[in-house]
Formats: C-alpha cells, sequence, structure tokens
C-alpha cells in the first residue's frame, strides 16, 4: 500500500431513501402560509443537488397512501442505507408506518416543513419520534436537507464502525 492510502478505509457510497406522505404532493398550492410555495419537484431537484455534493446515492418516494408507504419503506431494507420520512398526517396516526419503520433496522430522520409542535395539539405527537435518531422540524425546505445532511452522517457513523 502506498504511505498516500496507509490508513486510509474505502467506505461505500451511502445510500439514502427520502419518503414523502399523503398531501406532500400538493406543495406549492397546499397552505402556502404554512407550508411554502416551494413544490415537491423542487424539493426533489434540491435534495438530488446536496446528494451528488455529498457523493451519496439518492431515491425519492410519495405517496397518499399508507399501504404504499408501507412496501416503500420495506423495499428500503433492501436499497438504503438510512431513511428521510415525512411522514405527513401519519406522523401522527400510523403505527404501520412506524413499525415498518422499525423492521427496516436502518436509522431515520424524521422530518417536518412546519413546526409541529407550535401548531394543533394533535401534531404534538409522533409515533416515529421514539423509533427515528432524530427530528428536523420547522425550517421548510431546509429541514429536509438538514434531514439529509443528519442522515449521511449516521450511516457515516455506522460505517466506521
Ligand atoms: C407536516 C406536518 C403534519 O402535521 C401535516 O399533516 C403534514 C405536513 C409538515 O411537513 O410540516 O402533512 O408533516
Amino acid at each position: 500500500m502506498t504511505k498516500a492510502l496507509a490508513g486510509t478505509r474505502r467506505t461505500a457510497r451511502a445510500r439514502i431513501t427520502v419518503i414523502h406522505g399523503p398531501n406532500l404532493n400538493l406543495l406549492g398550492t397546499r397552505e402556502p402560509d404554512v407550508y411554502g410555495r416551494t413544490t415537491l419537484k423542487e424539493i426533489n431537484r434540491k435534495l438530488t443537488t446536496l446528494a451528488k455534493e455529498l457523493g451519496v446515492a439518492l431515491a425519492t418516494f410519495q405517496s397518499n397512501s399508507e399501504g404504499a408507504l408501507v412496501d416503500r419503506i420495506q423495499a428500503a431494507r433492501e436499497s438504503a442505507d438510512a431513511i428521510v420520512i415525512n411522514a405527513g398526517a401519519y406522523t401522527h396516526t400510523s403505527v404501520a408506518i412506524r413499525d415498518a419503520l422499525v423492521a427496516t433496522q436502518l436509522p431515520v430522520v424524521e422530518v417536518h416543513l412546519s413546526n409541529t409542535y407550535k401548531r394543533e395539539a394533535f401534531r404534538h405527537r409522533s409515533l416515529i419520534a421514539d423509533v427515528a435518531a432524530g427530528q428536523v422540524v420547522g425550517f421548510g425546505v431546509d429541514s429536509y436537507l438538514l434531514g439529509l445532511r443528519a442522515a449521511v452522517g449516521l450511516v457515516t457513523q455506522r460505517q466506521r464502525r
């Protein structure tokens, strides 16, 4: 081994899956005072740009249906090293999504555009929070970008172990 390579370790390119839940397909026109005017397509574009910058592989998925979200989370067991999820309203109700996330055994970052803790009481409870590594809430589109950075950090830490 050359001196330059001594002590370095080859790590696989991290694969991150970003999952968007119900009604997030309407971003841009849906309650812009709460969620801003950025569309989901633009959010995914910003995520793709950041993923390139960070040298990670990115997959994105949106569905309004709980079963489809569960299926996609299950699929991530084979195709991802970490999950970033904005489960939308299912955050507050879905045991099925929580269970699917646990079943992946992958690190999970929960994100929300709005600060759910400043809003109605029913949004204060997340069924995902205690199975996630952490939450990023209230920063609009930046919640996703910070969430992606956090997920990459978690994968890198795991690879170093
Ligand atoms: C949301 C917050 C949820 O309470 C709500 O149901 C959403 C969006 C957010 O990103 O702020 O659909 O997840």
